[in-house]
């Protein structure tokens, strides 16, 4: 991010913090709870949303180095995904030409060859089928017919890019809405891959987005986790076509007045969450970044799984092996005297953010309300001016889906 637009948020952030001020969707708005429920809402989003939409799975740093693979099974289509000899990031069905076995289980490894657990054909990094084991007894085939389906793919500002529709067109710059620039700024190709988990839950896909678009209840929902640590009730809010860029500041803050405008750094004093349509959320700061993918079960309106990865830099994991700096970890996490400004978060630090704010706290809420929308009692809920990104996120899926947008209260 420039360091112009940097300041200015910071500058936005500060007085907002001294004033009591937060960011203003300008009008309350009401959400049909139905739109956590609805069976037929539920198979229109897994359409067009997921079996015939771009998805983000992952980063650069997923794949970094030629032939590293990532299989995934997300979003209905089996997904492998290599770095092939050359470098280049491609995608196929992860399925074998002759009977449709799965080549490689989900996860992630190094490999040069494929080889299909079932019968031993074998496919190179590129798709092509390399050989298939007895030609003699099993006739003959025309390999070069007969590669993995290929599907568009594209790397792009360190994002990685799949369709899972082959022949699709897959206009990146266009789903990136205006942010292309800045996300490029924040190198995201440099991060390297730490970790990952995921978390299933028995709510709609949209809850899980939605605890991710105030910070409304910081001080209450997790008084205990991360409410000693970042700012609740200040946030800066900017819209980017279908995506948007949400960022609010940790405790540590108002620490930036001691120092020259020069040397501020939005990554080092808040949280810079980019919500890209239509299941990511980023959360970008100077050291690590984390990508929640947030998905359906299928055209289940009442589950959903996120899949967590993390990634450092090359500086922070530097810091981490160094062993000269106060390392912070599940156990000093939510300690602010621990933060001092030598301090540096650990892996370890970071699951425990996961695990006792998100997984703990957020999605066990965002469950209840699932369970809420499912007894018909409660037929709305209501998003206040100070919830702008969930104002967003539901009305660009409305939209998307020729739905009307949420009506004004
Ligand atoms: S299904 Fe793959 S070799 Fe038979
Ligand atoms: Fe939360």
């Amino acid at each position: 991010m420039e360091q112009a637009l940097q300041i200015s948020l910071l500058k936005t952030l500060l007085h907002r913090l001294e004033h009591g001020e937060n960011h203003d969707a300008g009008c309350q708005v009401v959400n049909p709870a139905t739109v956590y429920t609805a069976p037929d809402l539920a198979q229109r989003e897994w359409q067009t949303f997921f079996l015939d939409h771009p998805q983000i799975i992952g980063l650069s740093g997923d794949l970094p180095a030629p032939g590293h693979y990532l299989a995934l099974e997300d979003f209905g289509v089996p997904i492998l995904a290599v770095r092939d000899e050359s470098g280049r990031f491609r995608a196929f069905v992860n399925a074998c030409r002759h009977r449709g076995s799965q080549l490689v289980p989900p996860g992630r490894g190094t490999a040069t060859r494929f080889v299909c657990p079932f019968h031993g054909w074998m496919y190179r990094a590129t798709g092509e089928l390399a050989g298939i084991t007895e030609p003699a007894q099993f006739g003959a085939i025309d390999r070069t017919c007969l590669g993995l389906v290929e599907l568009p793919a594209a790397e792009h500002c360190g994002l990685l890019f799949v369709h899972p529709q082959p022949g699709a067109a897959l206009e990146v710059s266009s789903l990136l809405g205006g942010l292309e620039a800045e996300l490029a700024s924040w190198d995201l190709g440099r991060q390297r891959f730490t970790g990952q988990n995921e978390v299933k839950t028995r709510m709609n896909w949209k809850l899980a987005n939605d605890t991710f678009g105030e910070t409304y209840h910081f001080k209450r929902l997790h008084r205990d986790t991360v409410d000693h640590i970042a700012e609740g009730d200040v946030a800066t809010y900017h819209i980017f076509g279908r995506n948007h860029r949400f960022v609010f500041p940790t405790k540590a803050m108002a620490k930036l007045r001691t120092k020259p405008e020069a040397r501020w750094r939005i990554g080092g004093s808040t949280t810079v969450l980019y919500y890209l349509f239509p299941n990511i959320q980023l959360a970008v700061t100077d050291r690590q970044i984390t990508l929640f993918r947030i998905y359906p079960e299928g055209a289940d309106p009442t589950r959903s799984a996120t899949q967590i990865s993390h990634y450092f830099t090359e500086e922070a994991l530097a810091g981490l092996a160094a062993g000269n700096k106060t390392i912070i970890d599940h156990r000093n996490i939510y300690d602010p005297a621990a933060r001092d400004g030598n301090a540096i978060l650990s892996f370890e630090g970071l699951m425990e953010i996961i695990n006792s704010t998100l997984e703990q706290q957020d999605y066990r809420m965002a469950e209840a309300t699932q369970r809420t929308a499912a007894s018909g009692r409660i037929p709305e809920f209501i998003f206040g001016r100070n919830e702008a990104p969930l104002h967003h996120f539901h009305n660009t899926f409305r939209a998307a889906l020729d739905l009307p947008p949420l009506r004004q209260r």
